[in-house]
């Protein structure tokens, strides 16, 4: 038996079954490139899901990891945390907000996000305002109220009794959020672009028409940017190109550069919903996860990423409608910056394991589409390789 068929084994015996997995144990990475424990090289357009914004191991994020663990690791948000201010400042600076809150994942920003939306309620008059308008195909997370949120049915199934007080619209379709507004609504709640749903972008007009509607009818509107945020769109942030602003947002993935990372964002008057005792998480902000995060955001700024995201993801988008001109049965190439969708007629999952036998990770959703998630300082010449990939296992199927 091999390293990794023993790896897969025991993962198979003890993990929680919780993934279908492909079956490979990465065990090293270095940016676009990652090994399994057989040695193979792939190059990598999952990165971990969005998460490894800056690549596998970036030389500044592993220093400045090495840096903090031998300074402090954790202590109490009773206390003030040099880092943790440091990277409440740098975002609320490159963003609309007032103030930040931590924690550890996406699921749970989005939960904060849901907290403090409805505490903001009933703080301002409001005490039988609770409801959320989410959109359908969205993902906002695994916990019962972000999976509540998630307006997809295959979710919360199972799970049931799910919370109260979430009414779903289509995506992009201002005139059907207007018709869900009733006196108990409290916030819209969306990602500006679905990632998980299908990589789905909205009608340009639409996140301008829903802040509108929102100041009109007194409502929050919260966004999602778990996934696209730090650059993966080609902004900063993802709302930054609708030229609007949102009450609250909700950061995780790449914040970090692969560390466990949750923040929410608000502005003033909502955050002062959160005072103290209302909301905390123990790991929240803890001085190892928040230095590597203040490094990754001048990692970002300093090497320009968010401008190269926008530039190198249009010529990847043109390199995949070539291939859409080649083969028919590729429906739609979508998406913004470094956050690509190729829609195909059929599930994807045997193209990720024929690109996985030849050096590619690619990450299929079960709707057909083929997710393309590059690092950020992606090369021209890794994208070239994975096109070439791409051409053959494509030219393959049905054979
Ligand atoms: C848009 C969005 N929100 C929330 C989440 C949940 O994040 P986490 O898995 O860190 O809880 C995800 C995860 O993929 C996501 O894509």
């Amino acid at each position: 038996m091999s390293r990794q068929e023993g790896w897969l084994e025991d993962s198979n015996r003890y993990v929680a079954q919780t993934y279908a997995r492909l079956p490979i144990c990465l065990i090293r990475g270095e940016g676009s490139y990652v090994w399994d424990s057989e040695g193979h090289k792939y190059l990598d357009l999952v990165m971990g899901i969005g998460v490894n914004g800056l690549g596998h191991c970036h030389p500044r994020v592993v220093a400045a990891i090495r840096e903090q663990a031998g300074k402090l690791l954790h202590v109490s948000n009773l206390y003030h945390i040099e880092p943790q201010i440091q990277l409440a400042k740098v975002l609320c600076q490159i963003s609309f907000a007032d103030r930040a809150f931590f924690c550890n994942s996406g699921g749970e920003a989005n939960e904060a996000c849901i907290k403090l939306a409805r505490k903001y309620a009933k703080d301002s008059g409001h005490p039988d305002r609770y409801e959320i308008i989410t959109m359908e195909g969205s993902f906002h997370g695994r916990t019962l109220a972000t999976l509540t949120a998630t307006a997809q049915s295959k979710y919360p199934k199972g799970f049931e009794p799910l919370p109260e007080g979430f009414k779903y619209v289509p995506f992009s379709d201002l005139k059907a959020v207007e018709a869900a507004v009733s006196s108990k609504t409290i916030a819209v709640m969306l990602e500006p672009i679905q990632a998980l749903g299908g990589v789905n972008v909205p009608a340009d007009d639409f996140l301008p028409g829903l802040r509108k509607l929102c100041d009109e009818k007194g409502l929050l509107l919260i966004l999602d940017e778990v996934f696209t945020g730090f650059g993966r769109t080609g902004t900063m942030f993802c709302y930054q190109r609708y030229g609007i602003e949102p009450d609250i947002m909700a950061l995780a993935k790449a914040l970090a550069g692969g560390l466990p990372v949750g923040a929410m964002l608000a502005k003033e008057k909502v955050a002062q919903s959160f005072g103290p005792g209302t909301h905390a998480a123990t790991f929240g902000g803890n001085p190892l996860v928040a230095s590597v995060g203040v490094e990754v955001m001048k990692v970002i700024q300093e090497e320009n990423l968010v401008a190269h995201s926008e530039q190198i993801g249009s010529y990847f988008m043109g390199r995949l409608k070539d291939l859409q001109k080649k083969y028919g049965f590729i429906k739609e190439v979508r998406g913004k910056g470094l956050l690509i969708g190729v829609e195909l007629e059929f599930p994807g999952k045997e193209i990720d394991v024929r690109c996985q036998e030849k050096g590619l990770l690619i990450n299929s959703l079960g709707d057909k589409v083929l997710r393309i998630i590059p690092a950020l300082n992606v090369k021209r010449e890794e994208i070239d390789q994975a096109v070439t990939v791409l051409d053959e296992v494509l030219g393959g199927m049905g054979k």
